[in-house]
Order: structure tokens, then C-alpha cells, then sequence
């Protein structure tokens, strides 16, 4: 089976990506936060991440946000001009501020914006698009009236995310209706929510055995070494997983100290990293330090002290 991995904004950006190649492996495909326009332009964060010069060398798609078919072809031509031939369409962020705007998994409730960018899709016969969705916004039937214009689209997969935009990353993942969604979807599928560990990797992949793969964010975040330890069928021991997190803080720490100007800045954005760390594997109060303190050097000093 093969692993994604998931975008999360403000936590899988270049820096990230590049380091978790380097370092932990095992992914098949690194997908970008989504890029989106700002004032009728790029926004600027998003266009640094996606310069093809952070990202040579890894398997990398740039993802798009877009409410309607002139947002999506502003964004698509933007990314052809950079080199890409691969790009993927969110068609599932719940964030109330895209989703209001119909963008993300409120652009599942306007079946006409996804059919003119479904269709503007096959302008670009240069390109393989990819779509990452949820069930729906506020009902699954949403997603599921899409099914005729997906299949009928030149995609090359779809990921779901099983639930509703409404309850963001509330609950479980809902996954009679993944079984509902793969039977019906022509597509290659891949499924994404709440995968942390081998065995519930084990789980998605005994239900869905033709799974074209699975994508995880928030469970890589926490153990880097997932993909890795999957493709070799044994779980790491919690050293070997500690010191895969601590390479990966130091060349976080090394990149971004050269990036980022402020102290205090690059201290708040180091603080990311351990977000969503497994609280299995290091210390909690250690953990707490961490994530609190004000002090770049009491934060440095706290990091030496993870075993
Ligand atoms: C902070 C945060 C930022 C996210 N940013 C994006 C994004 O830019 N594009 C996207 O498709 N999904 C985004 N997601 C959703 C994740 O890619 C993924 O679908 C979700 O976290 C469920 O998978 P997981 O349980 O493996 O983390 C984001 C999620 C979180 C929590």
C-alpha cells in the first residue's frame, strides 16, 4: 500500500517535507498545503513553498483552493508555468473561512463550480489532476451526487477524508460511507482520517484491500518513522522513533534559523513542531516545557534533554 503524505498548513512545509525525505522516507507522494489566491494574486507564502528549487528532488504535488472555474484555471496556470504536471484540487478543507466562501468542502455544495472545474480539468491534457474531498459539508449526499461528474473526470485519484466539513475534525471517520463512496468511484481511491498507528493502517487495508493508498497528516506528525516502520513490517523501537524526531528537530532547527529573523518568531514556529508529537514517546511535563516556554535557550536546553 502506498503512504501520502497529507498536507497540513502551517506544519508540512517545504522545510518539513524536505527533511522527512531525507531522513524518515517511505512516502510515495508529499502533498502541498493548499496554494490560494490572496487579492487576485498568489499569495506569497504559498508560492515561496511551492518554488520547484525546495522541492527538487522529493515526490511532491502542489495542491490548489479555489471556489469556482477562474480561480482554479488563475492557480493551475500559475503552477504549468512553474514546471508542474501534477496538481491536486482540496475540494475538503473545512475551515469556515474557505468553506463559507464555497471553497474547499463548501465547494461540495455547489455541483456547478465542481463540474466547470472538473471540466476545465480536461483543458489541460498536459497535466494529471487529483482531487482530495470530504463526504460532504453538511450531508454525505453531497459528496455522493458528485460521484457521476468524478467518474466522468480525468483524474488520476481521489482521496477521502470521511466526514462532513460541519464537523471538522470532530468524531470518528465515517467508514460505511468510504465503503459507500469506493464502490461507486471509478477511481483510484485513497483513504485519509485518523490513521496514528500500523494497526489502524492494517485495519483501512484488510477493509479496502484495493486501496490505491493511504494518506496521513496528523499521525506522521507525531511518529515521522509510520511509513517507514509500515514498509518494513515492524514497529521501532521508542529510541529509534525519539532520535528520528530529534534528526528532524535539528535540521528544522538548522534551516529555519536561517530563514527566520526574530527570535521570537523562530522560536513560536519551532514550537509547531511539536504539536502533534506522541506524548507516548516523550516526557509530558518535558513536552509541556516545550511548547511553552518564551525562552529560545530554555527551549533549546529543554530539547537536550529528550531521551
Ligand atoms: C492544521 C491543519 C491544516 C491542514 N491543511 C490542509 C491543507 O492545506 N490542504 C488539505 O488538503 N488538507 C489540509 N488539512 C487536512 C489534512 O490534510 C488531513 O486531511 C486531515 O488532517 C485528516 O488526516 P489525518 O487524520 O491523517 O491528519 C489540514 C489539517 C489540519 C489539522
Amino acid at each position: 500500500m502506498n503512504i501520502y503524505f497529507a498536507p497540513l498548513q502551517g506544519y508540512t512545509e517545504d522545510t518539513y517535507r524536505r527533511l522527512h525525505h531525507k531522513l524518515a522516507g517511505g512516502i510515495t507522494e508529499y502533498v502541498s498545503p493548499f496554494v490560494r489566491l490572496e487579492h487576485g494574486g498568489i499569495r506569497s507564502k504559498d508560492a515561496r513553498d511551492v518554488r520547484p528549487e525546495f522541492n527538487e528532488g522529493i515526490p511532491f504535488t502542489p495542491q490548489v483552493i479555489a471556489k469556482d472555474e477562474t480561480e482554479f484555471r488563475t492557480l493551475v496556470d500559475y503552477l504549468s508555468s512553474l514546471g508542474y504536471r501534477r496538481i491536486d484540487c482540496n475540494m475538503g478543507c473545512p475551515f469556515p473561512l474557505q468553506a463559507r466562501h464555497g471553497r474547499g468542502s463548501g465547494l461540495l455544495q455547489h455541483p456547478d463550480n465542481v463540474a466547470a472545474i472538473l471540466h476545465a480539468m480536461e483543458t489541460y491534457s498536459d497535466i494529471r489532476f487529483s482531487v482530495k474531498m470530504r463526504l460532504g459539508q453538511d450531508d454525505i449526499n453531497e459528496g455522493l451526487q458528485l460521484i457521476p461528474l468524478l467518474n466522468a473526470a480525468p483524474l488520476s485519484h481521489i482521496t477521502l477524508h470521511p466526514r462532513l466539513g460541519k464537523d471538522q475534525y470532530k468524531g470518528t471517520t465515517d467508514l460505511n460511507a468510504f465503503s459507500t463512496f469506493a464502490q461507486a468511484i471509478a477511481h483510484p481511491l485513497i483513504y485519509n482520517g485518523d490513521v496514528r498507528t500500523l494497526s489502524d493502517i492494517r485495519r483501512i487495508e484488510t477493509l479496502h484491500p484495493n486501496l490505491e493508498g493511504i494518506m496521513i497528516g496528523r499521525g506522521l506528525l507525531a511518529r515521522p518513522s509510520l511509513a517507514a516502520e509500515y514498509h518494513s513490517g515492524t514497529e521501532w523501537e521508542p529510541q529509534r522513533r525519539i532520535s528520528l524526531i530529534k534528526q528532524l528537530h535539528e535540521g528544522y532547527y538548522e534551516s529555519l534559523s536561517h530563514i527566520i529573523p526574530g527570535e521570537a518568531q523562530l522560536l513560536s514556529k519551532l514550537q509547531t513542531f511539536w504539536d502533534y508529537t506522541d506524548e507516548s514517546l516523550v516526557d509530558k511535563k518535558l513536552l509541556k516545557r516545550i511548547r511553552k516556554t518564551g525562552s529560545l535557550r530554555n527551549y533549546l536546553s529543554a530539547i537536550q534533554e529528550i531521551r
